[in-house]
């Protein structure tokens, strides 16, 4: 055995008696280097990454220009606590992002360190705002793990499964999802009968929605919910909070995903692809929301940590100059025509539903063609069958039925190429191998 084998599998037994039960990993990969859209393990195996390590890297693994950032950020200071001592990169990074902002008019941003803590902030702005507590999230809705992103996240399992006390004042109403029959007419029906059963809309500070569910399935977000949610919020003075965690950074195409819809939000919540594999996340917002919170009243000892803020300058001057958001559409397009053909071959197991925008895909394993009953066992068995072959892919959806795809944007068309051959051929070999 290769010494390199007997160190992956030491540590698993030492992650399983040092680590918490509770962080799971979706494969048994020992990750020791990676490049673009490559990861090679501790045994030198090489896999194509479909993962991204959960849609962080737009820009691929170590981007050369990200990496360059970071060293020479690092060669001046690490760390001061921006209430402590501010620094040109945070200012010059809340500057970019406010000209990127979705909506008109004067914007300003915080930066934060992890995906939660931007929606919790953005949450706590529009309450502070509207001086109102209650919020309203979708089924199937990923915001987080924390006491109220968790309250926020509509899905029990198994982000929820014992955690017995979430956050007061969330309400929720389903999110419009065509294979399974829920129209954006009965969403709006929802919310209608929320507002007169359970809350006034007076007393509602924000709603909050992802343009498109990540977590929940790759459903895209219909542009007519997302334009009679804005209404509604401006009827009723409630904030319209776009969490654009996974959705944003060039991903579908747009810098962010509502810009398809073409609807303003009031707050939009960044982490993820913004810096390239550093921890950093933000809130965008208007002025007159954001602002509403005292001094001292946002933050975090880390948030906008300088080397995060110089890698996410970086990646958008990446997403600029490489053309990422063609490049998504373009990595889109080759995903979708190699989906439709896999959904077409007589021997490969049956898939329904492909779905997205630009490069965020994803598509249903299902029991069969006609049914198309979801199999959430199936889809992580086809999952494991691409990791034999050296793709890295991951399951997502309400019964873990939904494969996504969270490709670098960047990654080189052979590879990608390779990478479909990989998921093609764990979508037929299964079907026989199974
Ligand atoms: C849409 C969305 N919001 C919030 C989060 C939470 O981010 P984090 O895991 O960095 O706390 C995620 C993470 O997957 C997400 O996809």
């Amino acid at each position: 055995m290769s010494a390199e084998k007997i160190m992956s599998l030491d540590l698993g037994s030492r992650r399983a008696s040092a680590v918490a039960r509770g962080v799971s990993t979706a494969t048994p990969i020992v990750a020791a280097r990676a490049a673009n859209a490559e990861v090679w393990d501790v045994d030198g195996r090489r896999y194509i990454d479909f993962a991204g390590g959960i849609g962080v890297l737009a820009t691929g693994h170590r981007h050369p220009r990200v990496l360059a950032a970071v060293r020479e950020q690092i060669d001046h200071f690490t760390h001061t606590a921006f209430q402590v001592m501010a620094y040109e990169p945070y200012v010059r990074l809340a500057e970019r992002l406010n000209a990127l902002a979705p909506f008109s008019g004067p914007a300003r941003t915080v930066l934060l360190t992890t995906g939660a803590e931007a929606v919790e902030n953005a949450v706590k702005m529009a309450r502070v705002a509207t001086g109102r507590s209650a919020v309203i999230a979708f089924t199937g809705a990923f915001h987080g793990r924390t006491q109220l992103t968790m309250s926020l996240t509509g899905k029990v399992n198994p982000y929820k499964r014992a955690s017995t006390s979430g956050a007061n004042e969330v309400f929720r109403i389903p999110f419009p999802v065509a294979h399974r029959n829920i129209g954006v007419r009965q969403t709006l029906a929802a919310l209608e009968s929320l507002f007169y059963a359970d809350i006034e809309p007076s007393e509602v500070a924000a709603m909050i929605v992802e343009p498109v569910q990540g977590e929940g399935g790759f459903h895209v977000a219909p542009p007519q919910l997302l334009q009679a949610m804005r209404a509604t919020c401006t009827k009723h003075g409630i904030v319209l909070i776009a969490d654009e965690i996974q959705s944003g950074f060039a991903r579908t195409g747009r810098m962010f995903a509502i810009e398809h819809a073409g609807v303003e939000p009031d707050l939009v919540t960044v982490a993820k692809s913004l810096a390239g594999g550093f921890p950093l996340s933000g809130v965008i917002g208007r002025a007159s929301i954001v602002d509403s919170v005292e001094p001292g009243g946002l933050g975090g000892t880390y948030g906008g940590s300088p080397v995060g803020c110089a890698a996410a300058l970086a990646v958008l001057d990446v997403i600029e100059e490489e053309g990422l958001l063609e490049r998504a559409e373009i990595v889109g397009a080759a995903i979708r025509a190699r989906l439709a053909r896999i959904a077409r071959l007589e021997n490969a197991i049956p898939i329904a539903n492909i779905r997205g925008l630009g490069a965020m895909i994803g598509f249903d394993v299902v029991k069969n063609g006609v049914t198309r009953e979801p199999d959430g066992a199936l889809a992580k068995a086809v999952a494991a069958k691409a990791l034999e072959r050296g793709l890295v892919i991951l399951t997502c959806g309400t019964y873990g039925e939904t494969l996504r795809i969270l490709v670098p944007l960047t990654i080189q068309d052979g590879l990608l190429e390779q990478g479909l051959d990989m998921l093609e051929q764990a979508l037929t070999l299964s079907h026989t191998g199974l």
